[in-house]
């Protein structure tokens, strides 16, 4: 069988020679490869790590992908995490190993990134208008038969365009039809609007028409009895509309995708529902936050909180103590996610208050003003994975005793 990623075109990334691309990186590391770094599994500190850094944490990694391998074998639902999370062939291929059945991506730029390195299976959640990626799309999927890509359909006009896009291709584009929400985001709005994509793309032999797709955490990840309740109702949507359609897919596997990494389980309750009026469902969930955890956003939201723990984290030096109870870092919005909360500090009395582009103010409590002086180093948690990843390019991956065990490039 065809491999889910080239393993050797993953591994050959830790051959390509490190230089000042790689900010925060030891200055010693330069024209040395990641291989070699990690044959010696250098003390990142020891090392000479410059301020600010970010760091991945391998035995939380580890712990992460295989808890939720064993919950999804456990709710019998497939998981096609999503890519865009982390732009990284190697912790895709982490994915891959522990059961993951394909990538999500958001663009078909993300797709191409991916393909670079021999993935097979990709569903792009949205739909996809641009000619150009649709020929692409066509291109590839032609010129390998392995190659599948899943994409969304939200709109007859849609449909209309892709079809006018993919002209005489020889390959159908497998194709979900989105469901949205009221005041969410992409996605037919009733069932009406679903029914009419759905044989609009029936009619069309450019397309074929092989399952539901929707993201429920569109609205918001708030998880008090009443968005639970939404989030519910939104998947009963979901699942009616793949009961309502179940003549008209064209296969006899049925794709049914939602969840991302704060309903998933509301996801495998709703919809891994094991069959349709006599075809298999395939009930895929999407998550991409699971594999680091957070400190924040998904510390408070995941199902399985209590089960993940943080990968990531940004190191910064403390650069001045210019009031009692202030310290700034050397860490900024260039380095560390501030869309769904500050940074987390770890191990030290305080409170980041605010981001500049470069710097963090840490408000100090009584305990910190003592602890930290100008030159410390401080760890900080992150809140909301995939606005950290876009920030590095290199993130080295570090044992219990912050040795450097691999180095993860990314492609944003
Ligand atoms: C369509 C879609 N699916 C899945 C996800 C993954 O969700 P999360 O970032 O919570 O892991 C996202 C995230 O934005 C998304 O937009």
């Amino acid at each position: 069988m065809t491999e889910a990623i080239d393993a050797a075109g993953v591994a050959a990334l830790a051959d390509l020679p490190l230089d000042w691309r790689f900010k925060g990186l030891p200055t010693s590391w330069w024209g040395r490869t990641p291989a070699q770094v990690c044959a010696a599994a250098p003390n990142l500190r020891d090392a000479g790590a410059l301020g600010p850094v970010c760091v991945l944490r391998d035995e939380a990694l580890s712990r992460n992908g295989e808890t939720m391998a064993r919950w999804c074998r456990d709710r019998g639902v497939e998981l096609a995490p999503h890519g865009k999370t982390h732009m990284s062939p190697q912790l895709l291929a982490r994915q891959f190993a522990s059961g993951a059945c394909a990538v999500t991506v958001a663009t078909v730029s993300q797709a191409r990134a991916y393909r670079a390195f021999g993935v097979r299976e990709v569903i792009v959640a949205n739909e996809v208008v641009d000619g150009w990626a649709l020929r692409w799309i066509d291109a590839e999927s032609t010129a390998d038969p392995d190659f599948t890509v899943l994409c969304w359909v939200d709109s007859v006009e849609g449909v209309e365009q892709m079809a006018a896009h993919l002209g005489g291709s020889s390959r159908p584009v497998d194709v979900c039809v989105e469901i949205g929400l009221a005041g969410g985001r992409t996605g037919c709005r009733g069932a009406a609007a679903v029914d009419a994509v759905a044989r609009a793309v029936v009619a069309c032999p450019a397309l074929r028409l092989v399952g539901v797709a929707g993201y429920e955490a569109a609205l918001d990840h708030d998880i008090t009895p009443d968005a639970l309740a939404r989030v519910t109702a939104y998947l009963a949507e979901l699942r009616s509309a793949t009961e309502r359609l179940a003549d008209l897919f064209e296969t006899d596997t049925v794709v049914v995708t939602a969840g991302g990494s704060t309903y998933f389980d509301a996801v495998a309750d709703e919809l891994a529902i094991g069959s349709v009026a006599g075809r298999t469902v395939r009930t895929i969930i999407r998550s991409g936050c699971y594999l680091t955890h957070d400190h924040g956003l998904y510390a408070r939201t995941s199902p399985l909180r209590d089960g993940l723990r943080p990968a990531m984290e940004v190191w910064a030096q403390v650069m001045s103590r210019p009031e009692p109870d202030l310290a700034l870092l050397t860490m900024g919005r260039r380095d560390v996610s501030f869309d769904q909360g500050m940074p987390v500090p770890l191990g030290v009395d305080g409170t980041v208050t605010k981001l500049n582009d470069q710097h963090a103010y840490l408000k100090l409590g009584s305990d910190g003003q003592s602890a930290v002086g100008v030159g410390s180093w401080l760890r900080f948690g992150i809140s909301h994975p995939c606005t950290t990843f876009d920030k590095w390019q290199m993130i080295p991956v570090l044992d219990d005793d912050d040795r450097v065990v691999e180095l993860i490039r990314t492609f944003f």
